[in-house]
C-alpha cells in the first residue's frame, strides 16, 4: 500500500479549493454579520483571544456554510482520511467561524477534540498560518495534550512546518494526531476561516476529554 501526503504529514493543502467569486460571497457574508462574531477572552496561558461563531449559531445564520462542511469537505476529508467520517457529535464545536484580528490573537499549540478537521480560508490578509509539528514529534508529546500549555515556548524552538493558505485555500488537517498552532504574523489585516471537526463513523469519545475540551473552549 502506498503511503499518501496525508498520512505521512498529517495534513495536505488544496490550493484554490473555491474559486476566487466563491470564497468572496462567503467572505461577504461574514463582513455583513459581524455581530454574530463573539470575542472570546485569552484564559490564563490557556488560550489566546479571538472570535467565534460557534456550531449553534452557524446553522442558523450561516445555513450556507454548514451545507459546505456536512457536504463537500466532508468528502475531501474522508478521501484524506481513508475512513468514513462525520461531523464530531458536539455540535456547537463540530463547526466554527474564527476570526483573527491582530498577533496577540490565535491558537496556542494542541491537538484537536475531533480527529480530522477541514480549515477553509475566506480572508487572510494577516499573513496567518497553521504551524505543524511532525506526526514523529507529536506521537512522543502526545501523552497529555492538554499538559502541553506550560512548554509553548519549547514546542515553537522545535522544527516545523508554516503552512500559510490564502483565500479559497483548504487545509485538511489530522488535527486529533499532529500538534499545532494558529499563528497570526501581523497586526493588520484579518484571518477568517471556517473550521470544521470530523471524527470516524461510530467512533466511542472519552468522557473526561470531552469535559476538558469544552472548558478551553468557548
Ligand atoms: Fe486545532
Amino acid at each position: 500500500m502506498t503511503t499518501t501526503q496525508f498520512q505521512e504529514t498529517g495534513y495536505r493543502l488544496f490550493p484554490q479549493f473555491l474559486s476566487p467569486a466563491e470564497t468572496e460571497r462567503l467572505s461577504a457574508m461574514v463582513r455583513d454579520r459581524q455581530e454574530k462574531l463573539q470575542a472570546v477572552a485569552a484564559k490564563a496561558k490557556m488560550n489566546l483571544a479571538y472570535h467565534v461563531v460557534n456550531g449553534h449559531e452557524l446553522r442558523q445564520s450561516f445555513p450556507d456554510f454548514f451545507e459546505l462542511a456536512a457536504g463537500r469537505l466532508l468528502e475531501i476529508a474522508t478521501e484524506q482520511a481513508g475512513l468514513p467520517l462525520e461531523l464530531m457529535r458536539d455540535p456547537k464545536r463540530a463547526v466554527r467561524i474564527q476570526h483573527y484580528r491582530r498577533k496577540s490573537e490565535g491558537f496556542l499549540w494542541h491537538l484537536d477534540g475531533g480527529e480530522y478537521g477541514a480549515l477553509l480560508t475566506l480572508d487572510n490578509t494577516n499573513h496567518g498560518v497553521t504551524e505543524v509539528l511532525s506526526p514523529r514529534l507529536s506521537r512522543w508529546l502526545k501523552p497529555a495534550p492538554y499538559l502541553l500549555f506550560p512548554f509553548q515556548g519549547v514546542l515553537a524552538r522545535m522544527r516545523t512546518v508554516k503552512i500559510a493558505a490564502g483565500a479559497g485555500d483548504l487545509l485538511i488537517l489530522h488535527g486529533g494526531k499532529v500538534i499545532h498552532r494558529g499563528l497570526i504574523q501581523q497586526d493588520e489585516g484579518e484571518r477568517t476561516l471556517l473550521a470544521v471537526s470530523y471524527d470516524r463513523v461510530g467512533k466511542k469519545t472519552s468522557r473526561v476529554w470531552e469535559w476538558i475540551a469544552r472548558r478551553l473552549n468557548y
